[in-house]
């Protein structure tokens, strides 16, 4: 990660203030494949360009601040990870991450199956022809209702997150006369961070039945007495913007190992086996995910080293990637409105969203790149914090980043790497709209998702 002090003084900053920049990049126009989606470039009068239309024409119509997607982009790495895992494996993109009816469509296209973990979610992936087989459906609260609607549609798996829901959901499943798919998640006692993994007592968390002292075997022992329920697997999910392995070796041991206790008592060897999502994409430069098919290989490798150990058959293993599929995919189109210089600190650039748009450099400290991309500069780098019009001085989208010291207002900026978490956790606080998102894809876009209207806002206040 980029946290080292700086070593050069740029311009407005003889002394620099503590921060988590490092040196300015070499070439401030240039845009790093690595963060930026797979057609993204410069044309040739410097304008940014994606899916071959530049970033001017889509601010004119389209408007600021806009979350641009691109289609081919999103396509490719779903059908790497589809790819990489093959056909004896199933890749569940996690709707959280992302999701809107043309998403959904995509994913049935590139033959993905999706993970939803709300009613609304199911919903979007319903209507917008997500077959139910494909749909697994997750969460530690699901409501009675949700569990009808998605035991009704026939969805592929239900998640099972508690003693109690094992029971609702058998319950439910009987009532309609199905026997329903199910896996129950556990937790491993591994939290996985970003570069590391703490193999501590990591069951102190709201999801999950701790595979520690007993309980997920007792929580199977359950599911397989009922007869509303078809126990199918095991599930685990570790964390979020992982790139170390280590985490899902310690996971895939633990969760085979129930896997073998659950055969030598019961005589039954469980189909699957899934290890959620969580790997890692590049938000600044210094990031260095792992391709899908090296994961792929990885996990594959570990299930079956496990399984040969404990003398299991290898399950099917299924995978949730959510941010690694669309992440990298879309940026966030802002318009500058003001240049604010504070003399010996830094300067304050300020954007028409914010945190309505992109709560999780507030929420997470997380890391961002931008650039200018209305046009190139050769002025000198000038240590910016990009900003959003919130009444929040929390409210910051980019925390530390060189721009070119000539920037402007009406110059166009834009934020890599806000495909996964950044429409999807979007609010409207300060009754900001919600921006649209827009998909790019061989010289045409069009809205998928449209830009929120005051009229949307009044709709819901009813006086
Ligand atoms: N599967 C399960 C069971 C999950 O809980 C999650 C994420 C995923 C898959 C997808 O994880 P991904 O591959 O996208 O990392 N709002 C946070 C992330 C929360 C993720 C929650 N669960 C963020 O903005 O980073």
């Amino acid at each position: 990660m980029s946290r080292s002090a700086h070593p050069a003084g740029p311009r407005h900053a003889d002394v620099l203030p503590e921060g988590h920049y490092s040196a300015p990049p070499a070439d401030l126009n240039a845009l790093d494949p690595r963060v930026w989606a797979q057609t993204v470039g410069r044309d040739g009068e410097g304008v940014a360009t994606v899916g071959g239309i530049d970033v001017k024409r889509l601010a004119e119509e389209f408007g600021t601040p806009a979350y641009i997607l691109d289609e081919a982009d999103f396509r490719a790495r779903a059908r790497a990870w589809r790819t990489a895992f093959g056909t004896d494996a199933d890749v569940f993109y996690a709707g959280k991450a992302f999701l809107s009816r043309a998403v959904v469509r995509w994913l049935y296209e590139e033959g993905l199956n999706l993970d939803v973990c709300s009613g609304g979610e199911l919903a979007t992936a319903l209507s917008a022809g997500m077959p139910a087989d494909r749909i697994a459906f997750h969460g530690n609260n699901k409501s009675t209702g949700e569990i009808e609607r998605a035991v009704r549609a026939g969805v592929g798996r239900i998640v099972l997150d508690s003693f109690q829901e094992i029971v609702r959901v058998a319950h439910i499943a009987q009532s309609l006369g199905r026997r329903q798919r199910v896996q129950i998640r556990v937790t491993v006692g591994v939290e996985a961070h970003t570069h590391e993994f703490i193999a501590t007592a990591h069951e102190d968390q709201k999801f999950g039945i701790p595979l520690a002292g007993g309980q997920a075997a007792e929580a199977v022992r359950r599911a397989l007495q009922l007869d509303g329920l078809e126990l199918i697997g095991i599930h685990s999910h570790i964390g979020s913007q992982i790139f170390d392995m280590s985490g899902f070796e310690v996971a895939a041991h633990r969760v085979v190992g129930l896997l073998r206790d659950i055969r030598d008592e019961h005589g039954v060897e469980l189909p699957e086996i899934d290890l959620g999502g969580g790997l890692g994409i590049a938000y600044t430069s210094g990031d260095d995910p792992r391709e899908p098919h090296e994961i792929a290989k990885a996990l594959t490798e570990i299930v079956t080293r496990e399984c040969e150990a404990a003398r299991l058959r290898t399950p099917r293993i299924s995978v949730e990637p959510g941010r690694a599929v669309v992440g990298p995919t879309a940026f966030t189109l802002y318009e500058v409105g003001t240049v604010k210089a504070l003399d010996g600190l830094r300067t304050y650039v300020s954007v028409d969203g914010g945190m309505s748009d992109n709560i999780r450099t507030a929420l997470y400290d997380a890391e961002y790149s931008v650039a200018l991309v209305s046009r190139t500069s050769d002025a000198e780098p000038m240590l910016t914090r990009v900003v959003g019009k919130h009444c929040e001085s929390g409210d910051i989208v980019v925390r530390d980043a060189f721009l070119p010291a000539d920037l402007a207002p009406g110059d166009l900026i834009a934020v890599p790497a806000t495909g996964a978490y950044c429409r999807s956790m979007a609010s409207n606080y300060n009754h900001v709209l919600r921006p649209p998102v827009v998909a790019v894809r061989d010289g045409e876009a069009r809205v998928i998702v449209r830009r929120e209207t005051e009229e949307d806002l009044l709709r819901l206040d009813v006086g």
